[in-house]
């Protein structure tokens, strides 16, 4: 009877890692899209370089760093190296050149707390975001996309964090909950804390790759392909990662003492970083750190209201994958 009780576990686990599989592969873009994405950059770097030859574009955030889900918007960065430019000016008259050629909905919001152009494409219907100058955005996608390469179960996890996040509404930085940038940043620690590790610490390993953007210097070990089967000796699935981090976050991350640091690989304590009282706004009631940025808490968005929600929502996962008999769809109702 105890066997037959254990392989109907097993089928069950099979099952759910089947489950969170199907999402993971339902979600990813199609060949297409990607194409799609890729032909429409493309057409503004011909607008763009009309008017201003030096300048380069790049694509950042989850349209280039691998954690971006079918029909996203896309984040592109100008940049420009010439120092007496005024933000608002360029961002005006690239705006005009958009419209110019036929391109929607364009605006531009010079006063935004990151200024920016949005604006649509009729032909393919993708939406866009133009920002100025945005350097270290685009680096820390690289890093993103960089780690994304080691191990697929990161890509797997987050792919199902992110849509957990949107479909309970707590991915909203306005409401005072984290940003995607953040739920990946959550993710990669995670899987860097596993034992054995399914993750290395690039920033702890020799540099192949260093850039000094705005005065910080950013370096890491970028060949990842060198890295290729560093998680093989852990043999965790997606099922278990997804309860093990929610668990995590419901239950044992240390929110009074604790920031999570991807740079260094570990936890490190508040009090090291006189993250311990709140500083205007930023109230550090749950950490984490930006690699780069390192003065940056992602969390300072999050306030003593939406802290709680923040919670209950990591408590409410944890135990549906702890007792639901079919988690898989618990997990995403909508709230
Ligand atoms: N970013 C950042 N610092 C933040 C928030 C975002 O540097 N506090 C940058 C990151 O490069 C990130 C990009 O802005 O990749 C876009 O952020 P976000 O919209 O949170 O992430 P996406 O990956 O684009 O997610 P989504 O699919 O939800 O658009
Ligand atoms: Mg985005």
């Amino acid at each position: 009877r105890m066997l037959k009780r254990q392989m109907q576990c097993r089928l069950d686990i099979d099952r759910l890692n089947a489950a969170f599989l199907a999402i993971y592969e339902s979600l990813v873009p199609p060949e297409e899209e990607t194409a799609k994405q890729k032909q429409f950059f493309m057409l503004l770097e011909k607008l763009v370089s009309k008017e201003w030859p030096e300048a380069r574009l790049y694509l950042y955030g989850s349209c280039a760093n691998s954690f971006g889900v079918s029909k996203s918007d896309i984040d592109v960065c100008l940049t420009i190296e010439d120092a007496e430019i005024k933000k608002s000016e360029v961002l005006l008259k690239l705006a005009d050149i958009l419209q110019a050629d036929n391109l929607q909905n364009v605006q531009a919001l010079t006063r935004a707390r990151v200024p920016i152009v949005k604006l649509m494409d009729p032909v393919t219907g993708i939406s866009c975001d133009i920002c100025l100058n945005n350097v270290l955005a685009v680096v820390n996608t690289k890093l993103l996309r960089d780690y994304a390469q080691i191990d697929v179960r990161l890509r797997q996890l987050a792919f199902v964090v992110k849509h957990w996040a949107k479909s309970r509404g707590v991915n909203a930085t306005y409401q005072g909950t984290l940003s995607s940038y953040a739920y990946v940043l959550m993710c990669i620690h995670f899987l860097q804390q596993r034992r054995p590790a399914i993750l290395p610490c690039l920033q702890e390993m020799g540099t192949t790759y260093s850039a000094i953007v705005d005065d910080i210097r950013c370096a890491y070990f970028d060949q990842v392909e060198k890295l290729r089967g560093f998680g093989s000796r852990n043999k965790e699935t997606i099922a278990q990662l997804v309860w093990a981090f929610f668990n995590y976050w419901a239950y044992r991350h240390d929110y009074a003492n604790g920031v999570i640091s991807v740079r260094t690989g570990s936890i490190i304590s508040k009090r090291e970083k006189d993250w311990t009282r709140r500083i205007g706004n930023d109230r550090h009631l749950i950490c984490i750190e930006d690699p780069f940025e390192i003065s940056h808490d992602l969390g300072r968005v999050v306030d003593k209201f939406s802290i709680k929600v923040l919670r209950e929502e990591f408590e409410r996962a944890a135990d549906i994958m702890q007792y639901d008999p079919n988690p898989c769809v618990t997990l995403f109702e909508p709230y």
